[in-house]
């Protein structure tokens, strides 16, 4: 046993390890182990250590993995920083899929992670995926190779912008029948947030009204079609352009906020999802009633605030969740959710997906597209 105390162990059975909070103190490393000193620091997560060893650090050992073609970030920057490389495939331990990427949604805080304000780099980007069952780790219990499935890739494991992407069974479920992969990988991260607001954070039910600031966008176009199937009687907000999509989705009293202050027309609703930055939060207090509760995601309410109209309010960092995904599936297999996709772009393309998604101004979801799908799959 050797101490390493400037360096990191690089060991593909040690996740845990380095997912522990940044600053945990080093850990001796195994003689098994491979170590090199650097100032990085122990917060990297395991995409950014398999892609070190590589890129920088052990390309003889890293060859012994097939390559495959992804988006690679090596350091922070604009859409230019993404590149398109050979890496090697990732590979499934314990609880974790081996998944063939079919397609993969990019998210606003995939950008936020480009720009360097989040992560770590090297890193494959990208928490959104669907595709098919390539391997899985020995305690695997819930899928098999050629299930079709679609998951949330945690904030640590990134890598969705890839061949094949790696996460914990608990972040997958089997991708809903009725619609495409495309369409698939447009939902987990979106939709996941949008039910955690809506559904565990507000307890959304029948009868109730709730405004949703940012009615069109990813988050948002999910978030009107889980409160309509809730029974829920549905205002939301869009700019002009986006009117005709929030009457699609079944929205009861659509916005439009370039001409119509929402505090003007809107008051006494029973929740507010902010899904929009700037001061959609802080003109949303009066307009909930009594008792009533505000969720965003996009910064913490104002417990001041809060307290003065006589209302609840929380913020939300949503997180993966099967039973999420499986009920999601449910609904869109039922036609009660749609996801609404205005771009599939190849992945090469990539840096234009970014520059759309950080517009502000996305309908829908923008989704890059991986792979053809195969014909074999019995569960496709
Ligand atoms: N906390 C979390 O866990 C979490 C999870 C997911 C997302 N988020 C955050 O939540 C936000 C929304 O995410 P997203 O994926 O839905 O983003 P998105 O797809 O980029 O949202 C774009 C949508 O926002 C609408 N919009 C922009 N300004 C608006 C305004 N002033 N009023 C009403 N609508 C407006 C746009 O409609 P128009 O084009 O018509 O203006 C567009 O359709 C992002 O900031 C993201 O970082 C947080």
């Amino acid at each position: 046993m050797m101490l390493r105390p400037a360096g990191i162990c690089f060991s593909t059975a040690e996740k845990e390890t380095w997912l522990a909070p940044r600053g945990e103190t080093l850990r001796r490393c195994r003689d098994d182990e491979l170590a090199y000193a650097n100032d990085m620091r122990l917060s990297l997560s395991i995409n950014s250590l398999r892609l070190i060893a590589w890129i920088a650090v052990l390309p003889v050992a890293a060859a012994a993995q097939p390559p495959m073609k992804a988006i690679v970030i090596h350091s922070s920057g604009g859409p230019e920083v993404l590149k398109y490389e050979d890496v090697p495939r990732p590979q499934a331990k314990d609880d974790e899929l081996l998944i063939r990427v079919m397609a993969a949604a990019v998210n606003p805080v995939d950008v936020f992670i480009r720009e360097g304000r989040i992560n770590h780099f090297p890193l494959i980007p990208g928490m959104d995926v669907a595709g098919v069952v390539e391997g899985t780790g020995n305690k695997v219990t819930k899928f098999k190779r050629g299930d079709a499935i679609y998951a949330y890739l945690s904030f640590e494991e990134q890598g969705g912008y890839a061949e094949f992407a790696v996460t914990k069974q608990d972040h997958a479920a089997l991708k809903p029948r009725s619609i495409d992969f495309e369409h698939a990988a447009a939902v987990p991260l979106a939709a996941t947030t949008a039910w955690q607001a809506l559904i565990e954070k507000a307890g959304l039910s029948a009868g109730q009204t709730v405004l949703i600031h940012g009615g069109s966008g990813g988050v948002g176009t999910f978030a009107v079609q889980i409160a309509k199937a809730r029974g829920a009687k549905v205002i939301a907000t869009a700019s002009t352009a986006n009117q005709d999509l929030l009457k699609q989705l079944g929205v009861d009293q659509p916005i439009d906020y370039t001409t119509t202050k929402f505090e003007d027309v809107v008051k006494d609703v029973d929740v507010v999802l902010n899904a929009v930055r700037g001061d959609t939060l802080a003109r949303s207090y009066g307009v909930v009633k009594k008792g009533g509760i505000i969720v965003s995601i996009t910064g913490e309410p104002d417990p001041a605030e809060l307290e003065k109209h006589g209302i609840r309010g929380t913020g939300l960092g949503a997180h993966p969740d099967a039973k999420v995904l499986e009920e999601l599936a449910k609904l869109i297999d039922a036609g009660k959710i749609t996801p609404i996709v205005s771009a599939v772009m190849p992945l090469v393309d990539v840096a234009k997906a970014h520059q759309q998604i950080a517009s502000r101004h996305t309908r829908g979801k923008v989704v890059l597209k991986v792979a053809e799908p195969r014909k074999q799959s019995p569960r496709d």
